[in-house]
């Protein structure tokens, strides 16, 4: 069983790898940028450049040596406490890393996906505007704004919130991403299952390594005692563990893209409003399509 991920080297992602490595005759591919964990294939990954992400991909598919993967886990993801840092590309460096890269690889790997594989994405629940995770929602997916941000109307003056805007708009792309594909009639003719996950707001992890002090040092740090008051919050564990879950057991009902892990449980509920818009979705992926190089 080839498994494939991104963003294992550490969090929720680690979590999962740890199951994901007790699977019988798993072979684990990780996608790194720094000296990875033993036991599993790593190569040199940077989300946050494309040539990166070819070339990664080229890597996996040469040792991969005509054998298909069998889940693909796209969980790499980062906050920044601003939009101003570009990737190699000189798009917006969350929206690069989040969306963009993850893009690229699922259009490299895709024709390397095994029958009755499974794909599953890392999304968030601040996708969602009537989550009100705290975390300020998405506006819109427009990719080339979200590339880049100065071209928006509705940028945010202050920086923090522009920064953690963005961070939404990626995991709804994301999502949008994963519904685009769970759409495919040549996915579903393969057998291959879909899922955008939301791990729920998981301390522990380090996420936030780039925010202000405050919210690294006090905030996250404390988050962990609320968790049985929390009603979107999971421990890190639980996390990990129901990522590992959805790339090697469970499936989504019918019809079902979204799952959102809910007091250490998975539920299917429906997507925002605006993941669920099929034109705005369709948008995303020609737009995104241009930004990585590729043809419609
Ligand atoms: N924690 C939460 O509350 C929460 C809630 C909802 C969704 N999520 C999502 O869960 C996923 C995992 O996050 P986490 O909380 O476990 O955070 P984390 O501990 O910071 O892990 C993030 C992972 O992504 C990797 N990564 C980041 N940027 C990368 C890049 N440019 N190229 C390659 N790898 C990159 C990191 O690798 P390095 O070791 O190289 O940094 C790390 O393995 C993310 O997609 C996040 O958006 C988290």
């Amino acid at each position: 069983m080839q498994i494939l991920m991104t963003g294992g080297s550490r969090g929720i992602g680690a979590e999962a790898l740890r199951h994901l490595g007790r699977l019988p005759g798993a072979r684990l591919w990780l996608g790194v940028r720094w000296p990875a964990p033993a036991g599993v294939t790593a190569l040199p990954l940077d989300l946050a450049s494309l040539a990166s992400v070819a070339g990664f991909a080229d890597a996996v598919i040469a040792g991969l040596a005509g054998q298909r993967i069998d889940a693909l886990v796209l969980n790499a993801g980062g906050q920044r406490p601003s939009v101003a840092e570009r990737s190699a590309d000189g798009h917006e460096l969350t929206f690069a890393a989040n969306h963009l890269g993850h893009f690229l690889l699922l259009h490299r790997l895709a024709p390397h996906l095994a029958d009755g594989a499974r794909v599953v994405i890392t999304s968030s629940g601040t996708h969602d505007p009537d989550e009100r995770t705290g975390v300020p929602p998405p506006r819109h997916a427009d990719a080339r704004w979200l590339a880049d941000p100065a071209q928006d109307p509705g940028l945010d003056g202050n920086p923090i919130t522009a920064g953690m805007r963005a961070y939404a708009a990626s995991k709804l792309c994301n999502l949008m991403t994963a519904r685009v594909l769970a759409g495919d009639a040549a996915m579903a003719a393969r057998g291959i299952s879909v899922v955008a996950y939301d791990p729920g707001l998981t301390p522990g992890t380090g996420l936030v390594r780039q925010q202000m002090w405050p919210v690294r040092v006090l905030l996250w740090p404390l988050l962990p005692l609320l968790l049985p008051f929390g009603k979107t919050m999971n421990s890190l564990a639980d996390a990990g563990r129901h990522l590992a879950l959805l790339a090697s057991d469970l499936r989504p009902p019918p019809g079902r893209v979204y799952a959102s892990l809910r007091k250490g449980r998975i539920t299917w509920p429906e997507p925002s409003a605006l993941a669920r818009d099929d034109m705005a979705c369709r948008r995303l992926w020609q737009d995104s399509l241009a930004l990585c190089g590729l043809a419609a």
